[in-house]
């Protein structure tokens, strides 16, 4: 039992039907229901850390949080670093004891995000870290209006073979159509298959991560707004696609809107429904019992049981 890398797990699952779920962490209740979600589902599992988490809960409040679920669970965990945006946060955390970083140079020229990467790849590496990459830049819902507009930052095919052969890193997360947060699509959802498929082709041995893969699912909006939210027109990636993506390359599968909507709303309905209560537990247990069931919810059916341990 302890921190891994996801070097096997990824070799695993490459070219296989399923992928392993990295789930952002922001508190206890959230690692406590993550994990006791993959434990029941023997499922891999990758907790990942954002730089606004990290400033939110302090950097060694999650390491310590992450060691404790290690400990009360029994399994092996990877920590990750979600879009580290400089050296500095990636080393940071390489230093700190994460086993893997994302260096997110995606906002940079090509010849820049390559230059950055190396560097955090050297530094990583030579401490037994593994590094995701970003090529691409994640489309907004603003984009959806003209596809034109859109495709233009997708992931180019063979910049991403040149970019893993330059930089040396261990896996890279592409741009195909999918965006953070609850608001991916205007009109009908797309992802670019086509292009997934050429780049899986040119670097079949690279495992693929897709970003902002939450399906918002409907029952979860709906449960937010019955009990006094405001999240009008919130619509995700469906299940069948990311089903569809994990076939081609994908190894790794992001997911955080999903977990916020169904603590939310979770918290919301116990909060009206129990106007007396104030004690934080009462309500914090359901949300961590609504973070655990998502979990489950995603291994079972995006993840295709993550080909259990
Ligand atoms: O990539 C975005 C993740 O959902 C993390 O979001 O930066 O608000 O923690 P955050
Ligand atoms: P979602 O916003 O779709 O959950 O994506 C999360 C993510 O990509 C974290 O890096
Ligand atoms: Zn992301």
């Amino acid at each position: 039992m302890g921190l891994i890398t996801t070097k096997e797990m990824f070799a695993k699952a490459l070219n296989k039907d399923y992928a392993v779920g990295a789930f952002n962490v922001n508190n206890m209740e959230i690692v406590q229901g993550i994990v006791d979600a993959a434990k029941e589902e023997q499922a891999p599992l990758i907790l990942q850390v954002s730089a606004g988490a990290r400033k939110y809960a302090r950097p060694a409040y999650l390491v310590k949080l992450v060691e404790a679920a290690m400990e009360d669970s029994g399994l092996d965990i990877v920590l990750h670093l979600d879009h580290g945006e400089d050296f500095d946060i990636c080393k940071k955390c390489v230093d700190d004891g994460f086993t893997s970083v994302m260096i997110d140079g995606s906002k940079h020229e090509f010849e820049e995000n390559i230059a950055l990467t190396k560097k955090v790849v050297e530094y990583a590496h030579a401490h037994g870290v593994v590094v995701e990459a970003e090529l691409g830049k994640l489309a907004g819902i603003e984009d959806n209006i003209k596809v034109d507009a859109r495709s233009a930052t997708f992931t180019v095919p063979e910049e991403a073979a040149e970019f893993v052969a330059r930089t040396g890193v261990d896996s890279l997360a592409v741009s195909i159509g999918t965006s953070h947060g609850a608001y991916k699509f205007k009109g009908e959802p797309y992802l670019d298959f086509e292009r997934l498929e050429q780049i899986h082709k040119l670097i079949p041995d690279t495992p693929l991560v897709l970003h902002g893969a939450s399906t918002v699912l409907p029952e979860f909006v709906a449960r937010c707004n019955q009990y006094g939210g405001n999240i009008p027109g919130a619509q995700g990636v469906p299940e069948d696609m990311i089903l569809e993506a994990v076939k081609h390359g994908v190894c790794k599968v992001n997911i955080d809107t999903d977990l916020r909507l169904a603590m939310t709303a979770e918290v919301r309905r116990f909060l009206i429904e129990h106007p007396e209560e104030f004690d934080p537990r009462k309500y914090m247990s359901p949300a961590r019992d609504a973070i655990k069931a998502m979990v489950q919810h995603k291994i079972k059916n995006v993840l295709n049981g993550s080909n259990r341990l």
